[in-house]
């Protein structure tokens, strides 16, 4: 946890945002595998633990914006419970560490909202079903009803504030960064034919485990990279095959990372690999460039997809004019995502609170392109801000059928020249960037990404 005064600050400033009603936020409950008993890996709603910090099960929270009034509701631990769980420090002590005072237990909870159910109660979108059923319980509002109810306005006030990382929040993803470079390099040294992908899956994994952490998400490792979420890790890896990695750290400290490398098996990357690697990292390096305050992430994501555009022409994939062809959104046959996400408490940070209200304003609407509107984040920067940038290029057989079949975008893809990369595969590079004052930083120790290095790196291993 940060001091007491983070915590404490953090929710003054909410306070000044919002003028009536009450604040209600529902910390997460233990989710169950197989039964009641068994249950995930637990983690905590990023937004409660932004505004108290507590990362266990069975708590709730509400702020009063009229009165200031803040009160957290939890259980103590009975006999029975402790004979399981050992002795743990009582909910009052818990509260203290972020500055709460009024503590209640939890079956109080119903029973203070209807005794205020005159006023307006101000809640976020639930997105596991044990808080909507509980949202029903205590507010009488059916599941299917709930998102007409959610609060925009706490919404945009959780969001301005989540949005700019505080000096601890940069030094907290920092050292996550740590965590994550240790995991990437440990996982490349790794790399050889013969092996199974599963096999450096479980070691990367277990390395986010033995800082005390975990993984952000489940990590993707495959060498169909084309396929842009793969979480099947039972390939053996033959030499010519490139290995797609996209994987983050969770801190103890609950702070993120999401990197992307993409490694050629043999230790080098063929010519026609090498030619696609280098036009995915200067689309990487030229809009890590970019990164500045003001400047809208969709323009940055727009240069990269032209980047990708223009280089994909000189190799004879793409042809006609690059700027119509990007605006017309052809690009997307090999770039179909978008170039980032901002990252903090969620490897997708508030992708809960509703990507339109993370990533876009009236100044700035979400394009409905396909491509450009997969991204998630578009509006302009501001110091404080942390975001990834991950362009890629992909040959994803199904969607090169389709659009071929449809003759879609004929004048500015060569799809004669297209099938002759059909089983290329896919390659991203990702880093993770705060934006500053003037300019950006890149987070964390570089993980390498030059061709020349990893190619060392790869060939020198025993
Ligand atoms: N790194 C996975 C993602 O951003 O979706
Ligand atoms: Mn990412």
């Amino acid at each position: 946890m940060f001091d007491i005064s983070t915590y404490t600050k953090r929710r003054e400033q909410l306070k000044k945002q919002i003028s009536k009603g009450i604040a209600l936020f529902l910390g997460n409950n233990e989710s169950p595998m197989n039964y009641r008993a068994n249950t995930y890996r637990y983690r905590q709603d990023s937004t409660f633990l932004y505004f108290f910090g507590i990362n266990e099960p069975g708590f709730a929270a509400v702020i009063d914006f009229e009165s200031g009034e803040e009160i957290i509701f939890g259980n103590d631990l009975d006999i029975d419970a402790i004979i399981w769980t050992g002795l743990r420090p009582s909910i009052a002590e818990k509260a203290a560490l972020c500055g709460v005072k009024d503590t209640r237990p939890l079956n109080k909870l119903e029973s203070y909202l209807s005794q205020n159910a005159n006023r307006p109660v101000h809640f976020l979108p639930p997105y596991r079903h044990d808080n909507s059923l509980l949202i029903e319980k205590l507010l009488g509002i059916k599941v299917e009803f709930q998102k007409n109810y959610i609060s925009v306005p706490l919404i945009k006030a959780v969001v301005a504030l989540r949005s700019v990382k505080e000096q601890a929040e940069i030094e907290a993803l920092e050292e996550a960064m740590k965590m994550a470079w240790h995991m990437h390099t440990s996982g490349m040294k790794m790399i050889k034919p013969g092996l199974y992908e599963r096999e450096i899956h479980g070691v990367m994994e277990g390395i986010a485990l033995s800082f005390g952490g975990a993984v952000s998400f489940p990590i993707i490792l495959t060498v169909n990279g084309e396929t842009l979420h793969n979480h099947y890790h039972g390939n053996k890896m033959q030499a010519g095959d490139l290995l797609l990695i996209d994987a983050g750290v969770e801190a103890p400290n609950h702070y993120c990372t999401d990197h992307t490398r993409t490694y050629p098996v043999s230790g080098s990357y063929s010519p026609k690999q090498r030619e696609i690697y280098e036009l995915v990292l200067k689309a990487n390096k030229e809009a890590i460039e970019m990164i500045r305050p003001d400047i809208t992430f969709r323009e940055i994501h727009l240069h990269a997809a032209t980047v990708i555009a223009e280089g994909l022409k000189d190799l004879g994939l793409m042809q006609g004019n690059t700027k119509e062809a990007v605006n017309q959104g052809a690009h997307a046959l090999f770039f179909p995502h978008g170039l980032g996400h901002m990252m903090g408490l969620d490897v997708h940070d508030m992708e809960d609170l509703g990507e339109n209200h993370v990533g876009y304003d009236k100044e700035t609407p979400r394009s409905s392109q396909f491509g450009t509107g997969f991204l998630r984040f578009g509006k302009k920067l501001k110091e404080g801000f942390v975001l990834t940038v991950e362009p890629g290029i992909y040959f994803i057989p199904a969607l090169i059928d389709k659009w071929k079949n449809e003759n879609k975008f004929k004048e500015f893809i060569n799809y004669d020249k297209v099938e002759s990369y059909r089983t290329f595969g896919g390659i991203r590079i990702e880093d993770d960037i705060l934006v500053t004052a003037n300019s950006h930083k890149i987070l964390g120790q570089m993980i390498p990404k030059e061709v020349d290095e990893i190619e060392n790196i790869l060939k020198n291993q025993p």
